[in-house]
């Protein structure tokens, strides 16, 4: 288990099941301080994925295992992690694939009402899986990873026989059945599909209602972490598209302004000189909302100008 403090809140970063030695019984030996202090648990319950993006951080070189049931039960039973109030389903593989997807909702389903719980996927499965169990459980936010609102740009990008028609009817599908569930689109923007992201956010938001983008500058390093399932695979990346993958400060720059109507935030930049990570991301959300943010925000800036100018007066 990888207990990942990040500002308010904490995750465990587990149950990575690609890599070795990894036995969730061994939770009881953690330090029980530690277990009970975690609100928030990041999980992967199955180590694969049907994709091969040109981008992906993760390494898929061990072969598949799937998380049983009774030790996604323990781990997420009161016993181990008594505080427990959300759980993100999948963030370095593909959690669709997982053979218990269907059957964890039922496994914990004490925990109705109790938690809530976001997915991240890549969203290509969607259609033959039934997400009311985990709506009844919990499911408030989908993550979904899409690379282009262009057919040629997404395919290129994802591999491994995505279709751009295919995620699109599933978002919509999701929209019209579960309008109450946050859609995030998650683009990593590298040379492979760095195109058109003003298209992409029209797309992300007029016709497929998202509630937000996440637009990121996608990282490559050429190492594992330690403790992490994942590579990026430069050099592959690199021979695959003939060029390096990374997008250089200007173009990222370049992005963002063409999208900055969208911009509502500052975008997050995290530097981790040790692992050669630059992770810059920035949320994006749709116009009417964004708008009213800056209405709200100039509101407030003449508001404090007014009262400013009346303090003068008196
Ligand atoms: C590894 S994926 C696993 C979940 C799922 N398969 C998906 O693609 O959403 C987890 C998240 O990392 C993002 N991601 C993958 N490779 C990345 C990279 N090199 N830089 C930034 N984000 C990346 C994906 O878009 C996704 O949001
Ligand atoms: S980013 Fe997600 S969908 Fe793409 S290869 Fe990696 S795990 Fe699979």
């Amino acid at each position: 288990m990888i207990a990942e403090e990040q500002p308010g809140d904490i995750y465990t970063a587990t149950i990575y099941p690609a890599l070795p030695g990894i036995d969730v019984h061994s939770l009881h030996e953690a330090e029980s301080s530690v277990l009970h202090a975690i609100p928030h648990l990041r999980i992967d319950t199955v180590n694969a994925c049907n994709l091969n993006c040109v981008f992906c951080h993760t390494d898929f070189s061990a072969g598949i295992k799937h998380m049983e049931t009774d030790d996604f039960a323990f781990v997420m039973s009161p016993a181990t992690l008594p505080c427990l109030k959300m759980i993100t389903l999948g963030c370095a593989f593909e959690p669709l694939l997982g053979k218990h997807f269907d059957e964890f909702p039922s496994i914990i389903q004490r925990q109705r009402g109790k938690i809530t719980v976001e997915i991240v996927t890549n969203g290509t499965l969607l259609h033959k899986k039934d997400l009311v169990p985990w709506v009844e459980l919990g499911l408030t936010k989908l993550y979904v990873s899409v690379f282009s609102h262009i057919d040629f740009v997404y395919e290129r990008t994802g591999r491994g026989g995505a279709r751009l028609q295919q995620i699109e009817t599933n978002l919509l599908n999701v929209r019209k059945r579960f309008p109450n569930i946050e859609i995030v689109l998650v683009n990593p923007v590298c040379k492979a599909n760095d195109v058109d992201l003003p298209g992409f956010c029209r797309w992300a938001f007029e016709h497929i209602g998202a509630s937000s983008v996440d637009i990121r500058r996608a990282f490559f390093v050429d190492n594992p972490s330690p403790g992490h399932p994942a590579f990026t695979y430069k050099t592959a990346a690199t021979e695959e598209l003939g060029r390096s993958p990374v997008l250089t400060d200007v173009e990222w720059k370049m992005i963002l302004q063409s999208c900055s109507k969208y911009i509502s935030g500052p975008p997050t930049c995290l530097n981790v000189p040790t692992s050669e990570i630059n992770f810059d991301s920035v949320r994006l959300d749709p116009l009417i909302r964004t708008r009213i943010g800056m209405a709200k925000f100039l509101g407030r800036i003449s508001f404090l100008f007014r009262g400013i100018r009346g303090t003068l007066r008196v």
